[in-house]
């Protein structure tokens, strides 16, 4: 591997034992990687803001600027470094905060085959995005969403050191279609509230704020796709079916007791997963037409034949987006792999599980043949997972819920 190709990389630590102990441990990767050792959060920018790099791993706990801070300054100046949080036992609750500025968190010691190996599935997920067919899709799109205004405000509050539900509640209120269809959506027997909810802070105060941000965004993107546009697809049954796996996501989330943070964004990765069916179907009218027709009558797979005819599918194209708007990198993974996950080289129960079993589940329903099978489950990324047992489990809590939804 010559210079030009190898990864570069830059450690941070305020210990200098440390810092030896990572040189000492990672020199069989020299090969590969170009590495720098920095012992302070400002050495560190100075060294970012002089050279490229490709990859920071910082220690949380620094003097002077944090390994939040830092991170969060490495976000804003150079957005496309990927972020890695090296953490001790002790700092369990810094780290929470803080996984929402790294792509991923790591625990001291850091093995460097471990570290190995994130950085491949970092890569790879950034390397799946950066593919040259979606951009040529992505460049030929004229109605690309942008991220709702609305939504910015919504999270600036609840951003904000003292954040408050009236307002939020007031922000909503200020856009009355949304409102109608937000106040629809939660009253519906999906949610299971036992008294109708008649206003937006009513509903933040029943459903919490992570279910109403990311209600926000969905009805806000629906909205803006005109109907009588486009009669041969039908908006509101991908609304419904997105509403569908947002919930199967955040019940298997927390059937698996996965981590607080990723229970919050099962909602969004769920709303989000098929998103990119609508750039599809709205700026590729006539060869998506066709596509959808060839899926029906041929039985073939959508993403497959949306591979055959334009080199990628919606679900790259989804994450993609989500990814320009600065979603988090779970929900960007769930989206990218939810019809492939073997091919995310994850090797933990996360998001993508849930999103990608919730996405087989609501298909049942629409298997003309009413097969009682998951066809679209890759079995082969459950069994290493080591989850197959519990597919009845999550076959049952979902059950459960769609049937409350009836
Ligand atoms: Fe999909
Ligand atoms: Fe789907």
């Amino acid at each position: 591997m010559n210079d030009q190709t190898k990864r570069r990389i830059l450690f941070v630590d305020d210990e200098p034992m440390v810092l030896k102990g990572l040189q000492r441990s990672l020199r069989k990767m020299r090969t590969e990687w170009e590495m720098r050792f920095s012992s302070s959060s400002q050495e560190a920018l100075d060294i970012l803001a002089a050279e490229p790099f490709d990859v920071i791993v910082s220690d949380l706990r620094m003097p002077q600027m944090d390994g939040t801070q830092l991170l969060a300054e490495v976000k804003r100046k150079h957005p496309q470094v990927v972020r890695i949080i090296l953490s001790g036992q002790v700092e369990q609750e810094t780290t929470f905060k803080s996984v929402q500025l790294a792509h991923q968190s790591l625990s001291k010691p850091c093995d460097a085959d471990i570290l190995k190996h994130t950085l491949n599935k970092l890569f790879g997920l950034r390397n799946l995005l950066e593919d040259e067919s979606i951009k040529r899709i992505v460049s030929q799109t004229e109605t690309l969403p942008s991220l709702p205004a609305i939504y910015t405000e919504v999270i600036n509050e609840l951003q904000a050191s003292d954040p408050s539900v009236q307002k939020i509640g007031d922000i909503i209120s200020t856009d009355l279609a949304m409102t109608a269809k937000i106040l629809q959506v939660v009253n519906s027997a999906f949610f299971g509230l036992v008294r109708k909810i008649s206003n937006p802070k009513e509903a933040i105060m029943l459903l919490g704020t992570e279910t109403i941000k990311a209600l926000v965004l969905s009805v806000k993107i629906f909205s803006k796709f005109n109907q009588k546009k486009f009669t041969w697809f039908n908006f509101d049954e991908l609304f419904n079916h997105s509403m569908s796996v947002s919930m199967f996501a955040q019940t298997i989330s927390k059937e698996e007791r996965l981590d607080q943070y990723l229970i919050n964004n099962s909602l969004m990765a769920g709303m989000f997963h098929d998103l990119g069916k609508l750039i599809l179907v709205t700026n590729f009218q006539e060869p998506y037409q066709q596509i959808l027709d060839a899926a029906r009558q041929n039985k073939r797979y959508l993403w497959e034949l949306e591979n055959d005819m334009f080199g990628t599918s919606h679900a790259e194209i989804g994450a993609y987006l989500m990814g320009l708007w600065g979603l988090d990198y779970p929900v960007v993974e769930a989206i990218a792999f939810h019809h492939c996950p073997e091919k995310s080289l994850s090797n933990s129960t996360g998001l993508l599980t849930a999103v990608h079993f919730g996405d087989a589940y609501d298909r049942l329903k629409c298997d003309e043949n009413g097969a009682d099978e998951l066809k679209q489950l890759d079995r082969g990324y459950l069994d290493n997972l080591g989850v197959c047992h519990r597919i009845d489990d999550w076959q049952l809590v979902c059950k459960d819920l769609a049937e409350r939804k009836v």
